[in-house]
């Protein structure tokens, strides 16, 4: 048995995992974002979305443009209540 091949490192994500997913039908970056956290760890998919990228166009058949990038969403960021009254 061949050791596993890392694609997420802060996710501690398998190529093998990934090609698990897609095979059950999982053929969105967004559906494997959210089942293997993928992109969520402290690079934000610096890393990973570009070799998962490659991974689901060469599965699926589709471009990489097909395959779009994840939606960036900003951080959140605490606001004191004094925020939302006038004074
Ligand atoms: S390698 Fe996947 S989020 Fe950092």
């Amino acid at each position: 048995m061949s050791d596993p091949i890392i694609v997420c490192r802060c996710e501690d994500v398998t190529l093998q995992e990934v090609r698990e997913w897609i095979s059950r039908g999982y053929t969105s970056l967004e559906d494997l974002r959210r089942i293997l956290r993928l992109g969520m760890g402290p690079c934000q998919g610096r890393t990973c979305i570009p070799i998962v990228q490659r991974e689901l166009a060469r599965m699926t058949g589709k471009s990489i443009d097909e395959i779009g990038s994840p939606t960036g969403r900003p951080p959140a960021v605490g606001v004191e209540l004094g925020a939302f009254t006038s004074d």
